[in-house]
Order: C-alpha cells, then structure tokens, then sequence
C-alpha cells in the first residue's frame, strides 16, 4: 500500500467457524459462482448498476451483514433494487447464499471479502442506500482503531454515496452508540435525520432484526437504530 494512501477498512473478526454443513457447503460453491464478485475493477470504476440485468432503479450495499437474513429481506422486499453485501466470514457468506438460492434473489451480489476493497472500487455517488448493522464495537480502548465507523471510512463512504442517500447504522452498544454519532456527526457530508430521542430507539417498519440483534435482545441489550443522510454535493 502506498504510504499517501488512506487507509482501508479491514476486518480483525474470525473468517471461518464451524465447518460448514454439507448443503451450505454446495450453496457457497454453486452460489459464488453467480453471485459473488471474483474481482474489483480499478478503484472507483464501479458501476453497480452494471452488475445487474437488467440494470436495478438503485444499488444498495449492506456491510458486515454477517448470516445475511437483513440483506436476503431487503432484497426480496425490493427486487428492482440491487444489492451488493461485503462480508469476510465465511459461513455468513454461506448463509446468505442458501437464502439467495431459497429466494430466487438475483439482485444480489456478493463481495466475500473486506468491505475496504469494495468501497474503494465503487463509483463517486453510486450507491442509495448503506447499512452497517452491528459493527463489532471493539471495547477496549487499545482497539478502538480497529472500529469500523471511522474517519477514513467515512470519507470512503461519504465519497460513493449519492446525494440525498440513506446511511443506516444500527448498534446495541452505548459506548460505540457515541463514538459513531460523534464521529458521523463531525463528517462534514452527513446529517442525522432522528427528529427525538425516541427515535433511535424505534424500529422502521422496512429494518428487520439480524441474527445479531436477536442475540444481543435475548441478552438484555437494546438496539439503537440511526439514520443518517448523505448532504448533496455543493
Ligand atoms: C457483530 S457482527 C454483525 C453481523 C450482522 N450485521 C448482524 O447484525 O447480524 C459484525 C460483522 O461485521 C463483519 N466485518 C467485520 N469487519 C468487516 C469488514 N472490514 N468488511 C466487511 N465485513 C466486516 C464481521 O465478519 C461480522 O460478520
């Protein structure tokens, strides 16, 4: 990597757990085939829309989606929309193509990889949508750099997102809840759409819980929903 520049996003959680059951095992091989993005063109030259036939009204990207069930809804809600998920985790990229398979999804496209490569090869303002559901919040201070919202990310964001564009973040997690607001309220290209308080802790009819959340709901932990937009480029 060159020294001037930014630093991309990587991920720092596990890639593979338990051995994959021999029917995800056949849906990840015959699945990436079709679904998954073997290669990124040259950074910025992505068209997502170009990845679809026929072309989508708008791309989304969820990143990190882990078991893909928020991604495989979204999809199916809204099949003239394609989506494009970026996620490292081997078995969640499984998952999510037994859904896709099960669903007959084909707007989605799959990045099995570091969301990093992805957002760097994508087109300036090409995406409407992007979800980062439960990022690992990474408690310890000493790991604080590895968290997912930062300013280098969000440049990277800020960049392939389209004016008016939708930012959603969800987190159960109070600590990370204010690192991201401060952080995402700090970045010039992003205003927050909460009109209330409450409103981080409503749910919007068209944001379905994710494994994780279920999780962290039978744990006692509430969620935080966060919208943000994306301000039109001057
Ligand atoms: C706490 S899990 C949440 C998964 C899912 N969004 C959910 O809510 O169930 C965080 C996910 O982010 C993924 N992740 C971490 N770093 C990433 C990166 N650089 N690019 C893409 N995904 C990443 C992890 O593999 C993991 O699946």
């Amino acid at each position: 990597m060159n020294a001037a520049e930014p630093r991309r996003i990587r991920s720092y959680g596990r890639r593979r757990g338990r051995k994959l059951r021999p029917a995800r095992q056949a849906a990840l091989d015959s699945g990436l085939a079709s679904v998954s993005l073997d290669a990124l063109p040259a950074d910025g030259a992505l068209d997502p829309r170009g990845l679809f036939v026929p072309a989508p009204r708008a791309a989304w990207l969820e990143i990190g989606f882990g078991g893909g069930e928020h991604l495989a809804w979204q999809a199916a809600s809204n099949r003239d929309v394609g989506i494009l998920g970026a996620e490292p985790f081997v078995n969640g990229v499984a998952s999510l193509l037994a859904q896709v398979a099960r669903q007959d999804l084909r707007n989605v496209r799959v990045w099995p990889d570091d969301a990093g490569a992805l957002l760097a090869a994508l087109a300036d303002a090409s995406i409407e949508r992007a979800f980062l559901l439960f990022p690992d919040p990474w408690p310890k201070a000493r790991h604080h750099k590895r968290r997912i919202v930062n300013p280098a990310n969000l440049d990277a964001l800020a960049r392939i997102l389209a004016d008016g564009a939708e930012f959603r973040v969800a987190t159960d997690d109070p600590a990370y809840l204010g690192w991201i607001l401060a952080h995402v309220l700090d970045h010039p290209a992003f205003v927050w759409t909460a009109r209330d308080p409450s409103d981080w802790r409503s749910r919007p009819a068209d944001w379905p819980p994710t494994r994780y959340e279920e999780k962290a709901s039978q744990s006692g932990r509430k969620p935080y929903f966060l919208s943000f937009r994306r301000r039109p480029r001057p």
